[in-house]
């Protein structure tokens, strides 16, 4: 006689059975990225990842290169005064990566929006004087454990028409504070390769342009300017090609150029979304794909380095507090470590050949 409770119990110990192995797969086994690229490929660090085991290990699998995700800004540096530094954090990453044999890429010497509480108070010859003092401490302290820094972070406005009006621009003139900064940097640490940072100069044609033409006055200027970096926070929404013809135009300017802080969400904060979860990942991976193929097209000497922000999705910037809506997957694992499409579509484009 068939027992009817063991039938009805079937179909839930087997989906129970699939909730189990799932959560048991292990990774498919993937290669380093870092063992597939002939440039370092980068993530950011916050230095309390250090403590977390499986982290550590998906770091060292995949990445050459990192970059502090906040404790080298100025807002943790100078929490507790001007005259104050505080080093613990960054010097733990920098202490990591030495450990590793990975490269450090210092971000960030001087960024809008940060640093207005603390110069606050000064007079403006008081205001240069630790302006020029932050720069030498910060880029001096790490000389020769730094490859390269952003010096300035996000120097053009969002619309695309312009320089940002901020303390620095508002104390040392719009292109004068960037031209100090760098200046400043080259001073305090000779060797470093020095970048200027910033948005959306893919996703807004015309942010890109206004960007552009700054590192040109700065070149020509003959600030000490070594490197453009495209942060790539991807809207997955623009056109194809959009990507390919930013990369191009910057690499027309001959510097080499490090896609500095990659990741793609699939969400749409904007407006009403009717996408279906599968034509997102379509258009991420698809995005991601054209950068990667685009960073790929560049000379050797141009291709500086290619960083994503972050590793698993539950690491990213995108998934804490509020914004979280548990579902993003912005980065290249999930948070189990597994391979995301996006990290598939990073290999393929990776491995294409020319
Ligand atoms: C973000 C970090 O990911 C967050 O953890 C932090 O709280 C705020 O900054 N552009 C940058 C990065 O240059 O420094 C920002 O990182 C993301 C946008």
């Amino acid at each position: 006689m068939i027992d009817r409770r063991a039938l009805l119990a079937a179909p839930l110990a087997l989906a129970a059975c699939e909730r189990f192995a799932e959560a048991q797969t292990p990774a498919r086994a993937v290669p380093g990225l870092k063992s597939i690229t002939p440039f370092p490929v980068g993530t950011c660090i916050k230095s309390n990842q250090i403590d977390d085991p499986a982290w550590v290990d998906l770091a060292g699998k995949h990445v050459s290169q990192l970059t502090p995700e906040w404790e080298m800004k100025m807002e943790y540096i100078l929490a507790d005064g001007l005259d104050r530094p505080r080093f613990d954090g960054p010097d733990r990453i920098a202490a990591f990566a030495a450990e590793r044999g990975m490269r450090l890429h210092g971000h960030t010497l001087i960024w809008y929006a940060q640093g207005e509480e603390a110069f606050a108070h000064l007079d403006r010859a008081r205001f240069t004087a630790a302006f020029d003092a932050y720069i030498a401490t910060v880029a001096g302290r790490y000389r020769g454990k730094v490859v390269s820094w952003d010096v300035v972070n996000e120097p053009i406005t969002d619309a695309g028409d312009g320089l940002r009006d901020c303390h620095w621009s508002r104390a040392l003139g719009q292109d004068g504070y960037i031209i100090r900064a760098f200046e400043r940097a080259r001073a305090a640490d000779p060797d470093a390769v020095l970048f200027l940072n910033d948005y959306n100069l893919e996703n807004t044609p015309r942010k890109g342009a206004t960007f552009l033409k700054l590192v040109e006055r700065l070149m020509k200027a003959g600030a000490p300017i070594g490197g453009i970096g495209s942060q790539a926070h991807l809207d997955i929404e623009i056109p194809a090609g959009q990507i390919r013809t930013f990369i191009r135009n910057a690499a027309s300017l001959g510097l080499p150029i490090h896609i500095s802080e990659l990741d793609a969400s699939l969400r749409s904060d904007r407006r009403v979304d009717l996408r279906s979860r599968e034509q997102r990942l379509a258009q991420q991976t698809g995005r991601v794909g054209e950068l990667v193929e685009a960073f790929m097209a560049l000379p050797a000497s141009q291709r500086f380095a290619f960083t994503v922000w972050g590793l698993r999705d539950t690491d990213s910037w995108l998934r804490q507090g509020e914004r979280d809506d548990g579902q993003d997957q912005p980065l290249p694992f999930d948070a189990g470590g597994r391979p995301n499409p996006m990290f598939d579509a990073m290999v393929a484009g990776f491995t294409k050949r020319a």
